[in-house]
């Protein structure tokens, strides 16, 4: 079943055709692509938030939101923290949700990293990060003990060893090589896969984790 079928067919789905709020979030253009998205990293969360819901997820660079949203509704017992430096982003539609916190922070900032330490274990995700950003995605996840889980879902190629990777950019494309890049830079266990169900052709999906 595809993710927009599988979403429709969810109670919560109510709340979007209802809530003012909510309504205007599905109105965008992109909601459908991001809903797609917010599913196929939130299926790979699941398992862990199933065996313990008190992991605090925080949705770097969380853009208008809906990975934020699309958890924090399915999983209320589990707080879900926004992040993006972007002050034009609009929150409206997460305030009325009690287990959602947002910040308008950078992930570069001392600041961000004071936040995630006073959580005890932390589910970090970075939808379509850009260039350094995923970088600075994996160096945080290394850093900090707190981070557990880490899923990053790379986007625009940045700067990496193009001759190191130069056969996998021949033979394959050079997101998909940027992608196997990104993924040798998490310290420990670390997954790789495409998920054909997100629509984008950008849905490659990491998944490091400290946590088994
Ligand atoms: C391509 S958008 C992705 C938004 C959202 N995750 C999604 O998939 O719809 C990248 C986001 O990263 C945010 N961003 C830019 N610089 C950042 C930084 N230094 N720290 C955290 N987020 C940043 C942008 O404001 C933007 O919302």
């Amino acid at each position: 079943m595809s993710y927009i079928k599988e979403f429709k067919s969810l109670r919560l789905y109510k709340l979007f055709l209802e809530d003012e709020n909510l309504k205007k979030l599905r109105s965008k253009d992109s909601f459908w692509k991001e809903v797609s998205e917010a599913y196929g990293v939130r299926r790979l969360i699941r398992p862990y938030l199933l065996r313990d819901p008190f992991y605090v997820v925080v949705d770097v660079g969380a853009g208008k939101g809906i990975f934020t949203t699309l958890t924090a509704l399915m999983h209320p017992k589990t707080k879900v923290v926004a992040i993006d430096p972007d002050e034009s982003v609009k929150w409206e539609h997460l305030k009325n949700l009690k287990n959602v916190e947002t910040y308008k922070l950078s992930i570069y900032s001392e600041e961000f990293l004071k936040l995630l330490k006073g959580f005890k274990k932390v589910i970090m995700v970075g939808i379509h990060l850009c260039t350094h950003l995923a970088i600075r995605f994996a160096q945080v996840y290394n850093q900090l003990e707190e981070v557990r889980v880490g899923v990053l879902v790379p986007c625009c190629v940045g700067d990496y060893p193009e001759q190191t990777f130069k056969v996998i950019e021949e033979e394959i494309d050079k997101y998909t090589a940027w992608s196997i890049y990104l993924a040798t830079l998490f310290k420990g266990k670390v997954k790789t896969k495409r998920d054909s169900k997100i629509l984008s052709p950008k849905n490659i999906l990491i998944l490091a984790t400290k946590d088994g």
